[in-house]
């Protein structure tokens, strides 16, 4: 190279050339040069497009770059639409974060919030955002800030032990949608199984190198039926082994399971923590059979049970002993509204919408509806925005009726040996821990490890019991989104989890 330099350079003076022809041997020289100075930077540059395209490039169009006032971090994450049925023109949105560390070695969890949050009271099912609560409120790394203009750092982010995916689902929840508005009309829990089910594969496409991945489903409330519907089609469907998908268990937090132990459970604990009467109790233990498909027919029944969701609605029933908000918009005129809307549609087990902090809910809303956060999620283009909230109430009315019981589910994946933990934080009177008690001894699994404390910094974290084939433990004082109370003891546990190692039960 140097050799031919200098032959340039001999061409250059060279005073038999003409004008022209010296101007681009010139331009030529310069050209030669820049490229030999710059060769490292370029070939350092052309070295790292080749690493990251044979891993990640398909989603790399949806990296998140400038997420407005998001705290400087040391991993990758992405969000976006994915395509679920390109006729209709449904689209589910997701929030992908890689792990803090060593991402390649760790496995792939997929959270869902069923609906169900929100201490107003509710017919009906789902409809809730897993990017609006879990995500940004839970257990991501970023955590809407109170004023609504950023988000902050969360020391204690679940990707800290896994890579986490969060999904909107189904279309109508959050940023997922469909262009065939009847789409609407036909969800039920199915629907949304089979499509959060082709979202996953359209996602193992854009993310090949998850594709084999160690894969967990966890999610809370109403995800107690999501979760292990989606887990049994999975199950399922990997007899075919082009659509195999490495599940090996799930995760549930005071989940949904069974509606009849769900009511009885929700029942004996208003009663036992001091909500309702020994009369109103009583009357309900003789008039309602939650085991029929209409409770509510007896209106002895219906009366005591609304007396119990009055008086839960003077409190935060997904959190017994905090404060509620104040400047929550969920009047209580918004509240005899729900109580009417209950009795009204009286072939139906009344369910009630859940929630934690309603203050946290409006500071969501404020962020997700900014153009530049929408510009930066790739929702929008941002002047096209999407109208984000937190809970789709007309999907939480329209819900139809669903399996009354996983518990058969849960039979059917303890046996095809997946891992299964149930957790329960025990202040929650939605989903108590009651209520899960009564559907896990429905199971009538062995008990393998009996009762005991399990220990997180010195204290009782809360108290265990192991079963063939699941965990069984609880959260002392935290509510119905436990990492929202306990964040560090939600860390550990979660970290036990991917281990399936027993909780510590010493100090
Ligand atoms: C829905 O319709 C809009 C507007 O025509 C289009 O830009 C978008 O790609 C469609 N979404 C899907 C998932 O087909
Ligand atoms: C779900 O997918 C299965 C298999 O493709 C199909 O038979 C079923 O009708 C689908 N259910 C709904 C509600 O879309
Ligand atoms: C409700 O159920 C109880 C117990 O079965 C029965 O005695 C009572 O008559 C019923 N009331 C109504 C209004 O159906
Ligand atoms: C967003 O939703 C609100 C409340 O449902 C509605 O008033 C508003 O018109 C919607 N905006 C758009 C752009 O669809």
């Amino acid at each position: 190279m140097y050799a031919s330099l200098y032959t340039y350079i001999n061409l250059l003076t060279n005073s038999n050339m003409d004008v022209v022809c010296r101007i681009a041997v010139f331009l030529t020289l310069a050209f030669i040069i820049a490229v030999i100075l710059m060769e490292p930077a370029l070939g350092i540059r052309l070295n790292r497009v080749k690493e990251s395209s044979s891993q990640t490039l398909p989603g790399e169009e949806h990296l998140v770059t400038s997420l407005p006032g998001q705290p400087a971090v040391d991993f990758k994450h992405y969000s976006g639409y994915v395509t679920v049925n390109e006729k209709n023109g449904r689209a589910l949105f997701y929030w992908f974060y890689e792990a803090t560390s060593h991402p390649d070695e760790k496995p792939l969890v997929l959270w869902l919030n069923g609906g169900d949050k929100r201490r107003v009271l509710h017919v009906s099912g789902p409809g809730c955002s897993s990017v609006g609560y879990g995500a940004t409120q839970e257990i991501g790394p970023f955590i809407v800030d109170s004023n609504g203009h950023g988000v902050k750092y969360n020391p204690f982010s679940w990707n800290r032990e896994a890579n986490m995916l969060f999904l909107e689902s189904p279309v109508g929840v959050g940023f997922s949608y469909s262009n065939t508005t009847s789409d609407y009309n036909i969800l039920d829990d199915e629907f949304t199984a089979n499509d959060s089910y082709t979202f996953l594969h359209k996602w193992f496409l854009k993310f090949p190198s998850y594709r084999k991945r160690a894969f967990y489903i966890a999610g809370e409330s109403y995800a107690g039926k999501y979760v292990p519907e989606l887990a049994e089609l999975i199950h399922d469907r990997n007899n075919d082994p082009s659509l195999y998908i490495n599940l090996k268990g799930i995760l549930l937090g005071n989940p949904e399971t069974s509606d009849g132990e769900d009511w009885r459970g929700m029942v004996d604990y208003a009663w036992s923590h001091a909500i309702i009467s020994d009369e109103t109790h009583r009357i309900i233990g003789r008039t309602c059979d939650f085991d029929s498909n209409d409770p509510w027919s007896n209106s002895t029944c219906a009366d005591a049970v609304d007396e119990l969701l009055r008086q839960y609605s003077e409190i935060d029933i997904y959190s017994l002993y905090t404060s509620v908000c104040t400047v929550d918009s969920a009047s209580s005129d918004d509240k005899s509204k729900q109580y009417k809307l209950m009795r009204s549609s009286s072939r139906k087990m009344p369910r009630i919408m859940g929630g934690y902090d309603p203050c946290l809910d409006d500071y969501a809303k404020a962020f997700y509806n900014r153009p530049d956060v929408q510009k930066a999620l790739h929702v929008s283009d941002g002047s096209h925005l999407k109208n984000w909230s937190i809970c789709n109430t007309k999907i939480f009315q329209g819900w139809p009726d669903t399996k009354p019981s996983v518990i058969p589910i849960y039979k059917k994946l303890i046996a095809a040996g997946l891992r299964i933990w149930v957790y329960s934080g025990d202040t929650d009177g939605r989903v108590p821990v009651l209520s899960t008690r009564y559907s896990l001894s429905s199971l009538g699994l062995p008990i393998t490890k009996s009762w005991r404390p399990w220990y997180h910094e010195k204290q009782v974290s809360g108290w265990f019991q192991e079963y063939e084939g699941l965990t069984f433990a609880t959260f002392r004082g935290a509510g119905h989104a436990v990492p929202i109370f306990v964040p560090s003891n939600s860390l550990a546990f979660f970290a036990a989890f991917l281990l399936g190692e027993s909780l510590p039960s010493a100090r």
